[in-house]
């Protein structure tokens, strides 16, 4: 059994792990590095505190426990039973299993179930608390005290590496709270983020119209960066109405709860983001034209004016009904976003539909967005070819499962 020499990983979607980087450097890490789908980086306790509360990006923190290498499955259980889990957790805690796999090795068949492989460590986990105190922890799918991630990859000595983390979070940090109404598709919290940063959006002096607006996620997100308001703040709110709700399972574990210095760190974070909010949210109500939600939906304009009251914005973000194709800009500068509908599974004539929209979109910026900027955020490849301009940048961007483009265009 050893320590994990790297201290944090924070996980994100795919393609952006560059900017999550750059991000936990700018919190204040001592080094970082880019794996897929997230960054590994060394920081003090405080600043993986920060990382939590203040990451756009980052859809979960994790610290490293322990990493062992195993040459079966059978190996396993036993080689888990050697971990000090009273230290970890306290036997009256509910706790919570993932197992994830990585880079496995081919030729092998054991460890191709994760379920299985979760169900080992929890007998594991299960076996040691009732040697030791003669009663098992519970365990919780939903609201655990204590969240653990196993991660089983190619091991270096032995066939099979695994590696135990602490999931910091609890519930995933892209889930903001500000969410309470959905339409179709909605674009994940940090993607959304992620966009705005990859499209280096100047939030102080250049506009923005989220044409095709959904439930408002760019436009909330856009709201936040201009503000300067820390993602964590509804979470903080709450927490601070009601400490006894664990918002966050880092809360209940010894690595916080046994360090009175990091205790106080962390109250400072709390106060600190209250009052970011508070002044972001007055900077924010002195220039109300500056973002724009519009949809031609009366539905999409529904959930997200609920969206945008649950996150404090609905007296700063403009809302507007009309075609997108009738839309002009808002700002001296404008950012026209749009993320429009992909047609994953197109029924008969909307094809024709979706590439007369992707055609005008196009010609609607000629005539109407010169010198001005637009971007379109769309996992249809085929329909982006259809805006028939030339594209400044093309990012290649993972929504979920989906292999996304967000292209780029500077209106001459
Ligand atoms: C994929 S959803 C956008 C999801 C959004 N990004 C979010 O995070 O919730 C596409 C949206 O485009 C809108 N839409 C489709 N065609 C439009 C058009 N011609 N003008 C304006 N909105 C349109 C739909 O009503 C829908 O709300």
């Amino acid at each position: 059994m050893k320590k994990y020499r790297f201290e944090y990983f924070a996980s994100c979607p795919v393609g952006i792990e560059e900017l999550l980087k750059q991000e936990i450097l700018d919190l204040g890490a001592k080094s970082a590095s880019v794996t897929r789908g997230g960054v590994q980086f060394e920081a003090f306790n405080e600043i993986a505190l920060k990382v939590v509360l203040y990451s756009r990006l980052s859809s979960r923190v994790f610290k490293y426990l322990y990493a062992f290498e195993v040459f079966h499955e059978k190996d396993y259980y036993l080689e888990a039973t050697d971990i000090k889990w009273k230290s970890l957790m306290d036997v009256n805690q509910t706790f919570r299993l993932t197992t994830i796999f990585g880079d496995l090795p081919r030729e092998r068949e054991e460890f191709r179930n994760s379920q299985f492989a979760n169900l080992k460590l929890k007998d594991a986990i299960v076996d040691y608390f009732r040697h030791y105190e003669g009663i098992r922890p519970s365990v919780a799918k939903e609201f655990p005290d204590v969240a653990f991630l196993a991660r089983i990859d190619r091991g270096v000595e032995k066939p099979y590496l695994v590696t135990l983390l602490y999931d910091l979070c609890g519930d995933p940090l892209n889930q903001r709270g500000y969410r309470i109404a959905k339409t179709e598709a909605p674009l994940k919290e940090n993607l959304a983020a992620a966009i705005l940063k990859t499209l280096n959006w100047n939030s102080k002096e250049e506009g923005l119209l989220d044409a095709m607006c959904g439930s408002g996620t760019i436009s909330i997100e856009a709201a936040l960066i201009r503000g300067n308001i820390p993602p964590s703040y509804l979470k903080v709110e709450r927490y601070l109405k009601n400490t006894n709700f664990k918002l966050w399972t880092f809360l209940n574990y010894p690595w916080f709860t046994k360090d009175n210095l990091l205790q106080e760190n962390f109250n400072l974070l709390l106060k600190n983001i209250s009052e970011e909010t508070l002044a972001g949210l007055d900077f924010l109500r002195r220039d109300k034209q500056f973002i724009t939600a519009n949809d031609k939906s009366e539905m999409s304009l529904l959930s997200a004016r609920e969206n945008f009251k649950k996150a404090k914005l609905d007296d700063i973000i403009t809302v507007t009904h009309f075609d997108a194709l009738e839309t002009s800009p808002q700002a001296q500068k404008t950012l026209f976003f749009c993320n429009p509908p992909y047609g994953e599974r197109l029924e008969f004539g909307e094809e024709e539909k979706l590439k007369s929209l992707y055609k005008g979109l196009g010609d609607h910026w000629k005539n109407h967005f010169k010198n001005h900027r637009a971007a379109i955020f769309t996992g249809n490849l085929e329909m982006l070819k259809t805006v028939g301009l030339k594209t400044t940048k093309r990012h290649i961007l993972h929504n979920g499962d989906i292999e996304c483009r967000l292209a780029e265009y500077t209106l001459y």
